[in-house]
């Protein structure tokens, strides 16, 4: 039975109701997708409905400036700003790494990293905690051979925080090229996020593939993302396998690295033959 679990509300609407009410409380779940799918967008909600919850909450960005997340809540009426004076939302940004900025990180290691939100934590304050790491990729970019070994330290150490966590990769492949695969072995659930050309226009689905101790929904389910109001989760889709598998384009650069890498000669990436819908 799901009623004796914990569940925190991701604060997207339409969401919760695909995984019995929300994600279980000390849960770390990656959130998976290409450039532009809305993985970041959802990790905005997740904080913001933690500071409507009073959790504590904290919001690593690497891809974006901590001004840019926050100009980006604020387009949906979220005002972290003003969580971050009352010490309810810190956000550690390590995009900028500024020197005289207590709340940043100058460079991409793990370990600065967990010693980073975990300083963070002990100032917002005892209590149940949303963590959001905007993406985790980034810290193995140069070294993807690490990305598992790296995923499992980040979860071993943070468990113990009073976390509920949301882990962003950048690049959601489901073959085992090395491209920041990793937080998939480790975590307790995966949302994935897909886009799709469809006769000329950009459409975005969600899908749950995986959350543990939940009876969840098994479909892929049509999301739209709107001023002032942010992210909605819309019905459930029919779709046919082939638009929704990674992009041809994207597939055929990555066998390419992989295979000059086996080679070691370097390839040239030529002109993209991209199309969204591969
Ligand atoms: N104020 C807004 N109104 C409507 N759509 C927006 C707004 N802000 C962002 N978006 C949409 O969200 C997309 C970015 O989503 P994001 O979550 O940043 O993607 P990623 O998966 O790369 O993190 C934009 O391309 C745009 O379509
Ligand atoms: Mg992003």
């Amino acid at each position: 039975m799901a009623a004796d679990v914990e569940r925190l509300s991701t604060g997207v609407e339409g969401f919760d109701e695909l995984i019995q009410g929300g994600i279980p409380r000390g849960f770390f779940v990656a959130v998976v997708g290409e450039p532009g799918t809305g993985k970041t967008v959802f990790c905005i909600h997740f904080i913001a409905q933690g500071i409507r919850e009073g959790d504590k909450n904290i919001y690593v960005t690497t891809e974006e400036s901590r001004e840019s997340i926050i100009r980006q809540a604020r387009m949906f009426g979220f005002d972290f700003e003003e969580a971050i004076e009352s010490g309810r939302l810190v956000i550690i940004d390590a995009l900028t790494g500024a020197r005289d900025d207590p709340w940043s990180l100058s460079e991409l290691d793990v370990e600065a990293l967990v010693q980073k939100v975990i300083e963070a934590k002990k100032y917002l304050g005892y209590g149940r905690a949303r963590l959001v790491v905007d993406s985790m990729s980034a810290f193995w970019l140069d070294k993807p051979a690490m990305a598992r070994k790296y995923s499992y330290y980040v979860k071993r150490v943070l468990s113990r925080w009073d976390f509920t966590a949301l882990l962003v990769s950048q690049y959601a492949v489901t073959t085992s090229l090395g491209f920041g695969f990793g937080i998939e072995h480790v975590a307790d659930g995966i949302i994935r996020f897909r886009k799709v050309v469809h006769r000329g226009e950009l459409r975005r689905f969600v899908i749950v593939e995986k959350m543990r101790q939940t009876e969840h929904s098994l479909r892929m389910h049509e999301i739209e993302i709107v001023d002032g109001v942010g992210m909605r989760v819309k019905a459930a889709t029919e779709m046919k396998r082939e638009d929704s598998r990674l992009p041809r384009s994207v597939a055929v650069r990555m066998l390419r690295a992989e295979l000059s890498k086996l080679l070691e000669t370097p390839y040239a990436d030529e002109e993209d033959e991209e199309g969204l819908e591969g």
